[in-house]
């Protein structure tokens, strides 16, 4: 760990993240910040077919996580020379931030997900994902996230740092199960934090092409094209897509030891959760 956070060796360095906080933020940049497996793939749809106002056909030749690279791989040249709108993604702990965003500069989505569903789908990422050490079977994993020995690190954690400093920022918070329940008044929220004015048309657009049946073809939307990071044999980006799979995984002691947890380290937070 790098500052007690798990980074991911030969993805990420140190000394790299350490200069994000000194990043000079602009108030046009726009940041989605995630605990993994939260719906990050999915604003990075969202928030770039805003940007392009619904014209798929202007995406289709970069890589969703082109069009909004991460933060954290992400070198502060190419940060500080690119043209506005800047927009990011990351992972990162609240206390990496650039603090320019403490100054309410730029805006910031923060995008949570029901954490007993986070497991499950973060479980089978770390059996595809090639950078990751595959986990023995779901139990070891529940463990190991519980202790939070994974990139992202505790959940709990990552949720009350961003959550409990909103104030400083222009922030934005939204959750996997909101998008799910009602995807186009979900684009309408972002769109009226972003300022962006687009027609009921432009609006539909971005809804189509960000459902997860069209996600999940669209290979500059789902990793696919990504073989080098990805053995595409063991697992799909788009797994299901769903509210509630975790029930298909926890036993009833997983269940109870979780929502314990829960209970006792989300009291002073103001946040409930959709689970199924
Ligand atoms: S990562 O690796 O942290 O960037 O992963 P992330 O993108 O945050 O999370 C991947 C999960 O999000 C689901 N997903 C979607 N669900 C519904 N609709 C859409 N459009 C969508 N896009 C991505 C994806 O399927 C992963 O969840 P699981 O539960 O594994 O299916």
């Amino acid at each position: 760990p790098h500052r007690d956070f798990y980074l991911i060796s030969g993805i990420h360095s140190p000394e790299e993240i350490d200069q994000i906080q000194k990043w000079e933020i602009r108030d046009t940049d726009i940041f989605i910040i995630t605990y993994p497996k939260s719906g990050t793939i999915w604003l990075q749809q969202i928030v770039s077919m805003i940007e392009v106002r619904g014209n798929v056909t202007a995406t289709l030749d970069q890589l969703n996580a082109i069009r909004i690279p991460w933060m954290e791989m992400n070198v502060g040249e190419e940060f500080a020379n690119a043209p506005s709108p800047r927009l990011r993604v990351t992972h990162l702990h609240y206390k990496f931030i650039p603090l320019g965003l403490k100054q309410k500069r730029g805006k910031v989505i923060y995008v949570a997900r029901n954490p007993k569903d986070i497991m499950v789908s973060y479980f089978h990422f770390h059996i595809y994902a090639n950078m990751l050490e595959t986990p023995k079977d779901f139990n070891s994993f529940f463990e190991r996230f519980m202790e939070g020995k994974v990139f992202g690190n505790c959940w709990f954690e990552h949720i009350k740092a961003w959550y409990s400093h909103r104030q400083e920022m222009n922030f934005l918070y939204i959750t996997y199960e909101d998008l799910i329940q009602d995807l186009s008044a979900a684009v309408d929220r972002i769109c009226v934090f972003l300022e962006r004015d687009l027609t009921a048309q432009e609006k539909e657009n971005v809804v189509k092409h960000s459902t997860f049946q069209n996600m999940r073809k669209n290979p500059t939307a789902n990793y696919q094209a990504m073989p080098s990071h990805f053995n595409h044999d063991k697992g799909h980006f788009m797994r299901k897509g769903m509210v509630g799979d975790w029930k298909n995984y926890f036993t009833v002691a997983q269940n109870e030891r979780f929502d314990q947890a829960f209970q006792e380290k989300m009291r002073d937070l103001p946040l409930t959760f959709v689970w199924e």
